[in-house]
């Protein structure tokens, strides 16, 4: 009888990751196991922490719906550490980056793993009220409180706050010494990249990482995306290599 409901339970636990279905981002952050230059490598991040993040107004269309999202947190397992909005580095991409974040999750763009067929869609992260848009301005593609997130096998990777994993890591980050902090970090950090992604990755009409058309993007709303003159811009710029002021002037040239 024992042995049977062991056998029972078992079988039930099995079925469960099937039901489920495993998000390949915490596999590979279970099965991680970060060498000492890994190691290293987080714990110069944590000893020399980044300034604090900028809040730059944004007040024309369609940015003018960030600075409400930037009040609170982000929504998602990243939020535990990282501040919104969560770009600082260069100072003429982070404001669009950041500006991003309040439609694009985290891991569309942080989490890129090869030869992986990936879906993106829409899910809903945060209960952020509906913020009025300016009725002349083009209608955002991703309603307030949504973003894009990439999907293995029909499973979204985006954990959200209030996902278990992502309490739980809330409790082991407060609760870690300096040194259990630079393994977890190390640890959540192995899948990801830094900076794998460009602009044109995205805005661009022919091999686009995303399918606007199948994230119920209009006619105009795609023209819009594939002709962006900022994305153009500053993807022509190469900002690493190019410390010029940049000018909006410039954007008419
Ligand atoms: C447990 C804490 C923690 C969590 C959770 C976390 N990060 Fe970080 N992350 C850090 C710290 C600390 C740094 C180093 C300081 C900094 O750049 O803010 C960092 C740095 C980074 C960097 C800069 C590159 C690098 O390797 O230093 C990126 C990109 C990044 N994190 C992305 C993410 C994304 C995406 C998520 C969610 C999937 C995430 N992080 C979740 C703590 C965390
Ligand atoms: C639209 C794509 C995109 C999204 C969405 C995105 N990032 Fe980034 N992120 C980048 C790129 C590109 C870089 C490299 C930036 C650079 O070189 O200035 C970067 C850099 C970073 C850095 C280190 C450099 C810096 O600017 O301080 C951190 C930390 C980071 N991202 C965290 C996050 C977190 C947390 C989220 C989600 C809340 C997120 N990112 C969402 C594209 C994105
Ligand atoms: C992961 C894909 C992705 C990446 C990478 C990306 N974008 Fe976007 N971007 C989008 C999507 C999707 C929209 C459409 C949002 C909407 O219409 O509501 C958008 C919208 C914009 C807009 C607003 C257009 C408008 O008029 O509404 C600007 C400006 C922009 N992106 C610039 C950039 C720049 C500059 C970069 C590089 C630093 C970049 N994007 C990288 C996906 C991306």
């Amino acid at each position: 009888m024992a042995d049977r409901l062991l056998v029972a339970t078992l079988l039930v636990l099995l079925s469960l990751p099937a039901v489920a279905g495993k998000n390949l981002y915490l596999e590979q952050v279970r099965q991680s196991k970060p060498d000492a230059k890994m190691l290293q490598e987080s714990r110069e991040k944590l000893q020399n922490p980044p300034p604090e993040p900028i809040k730059e107004p944004l007040a024309v269309p369609p940015f003018h719906r960030v600075s409400a999202s930037y009040t609170g947190s982000t929504g998602v397992l990243c939020g535990v550490c990282h501040k919104n909005p969560p770009h600082r580095k260069h100072e003429e991409k982070r404001s669009f980056l950041n500006f991003h974040t309040t439609f694009i999750a985290c891991e569309t763009c942080h989490w890129r793993p090869d030869n992986v067929q990936l879906d993106y869609r829409s899910i809903k992260v945060t209960d952020e009220p509906e913020v009025d848009v300016d009725p002349d301005a083009r209608k955002p593609l991703i309603k307030t409180g949504f973003r894009i997130a990439p999907f293995y096998k029909e499973t979204p990777i985006t954990i959200v706050s209030n996902h278990r994993f992502a309490q739980k890591t809330a409790r082991q980050w407060e609760d870690a010494n300096d040194e259990s902090k630079v393994a977890l970090r190390a640890r959540l950090h192995a899948p990801l990249v830094k900076d794998k992604i460009e602009c044109m990755d995205c805005h661009q009409e022919k091999n686009s990482l995303l399918n606007l058309k199948s994230l119920g993007a209009t006619q105009e709303q795609q023209h819009a995306f594939v002709y962006n003159p900022i994305a153009i811009y500053i993807d022509k710029r190469d900002i690493d290599k190019n410390t010029k002021p940049m000018h909006l002037t410039d954007l008419l040239e």
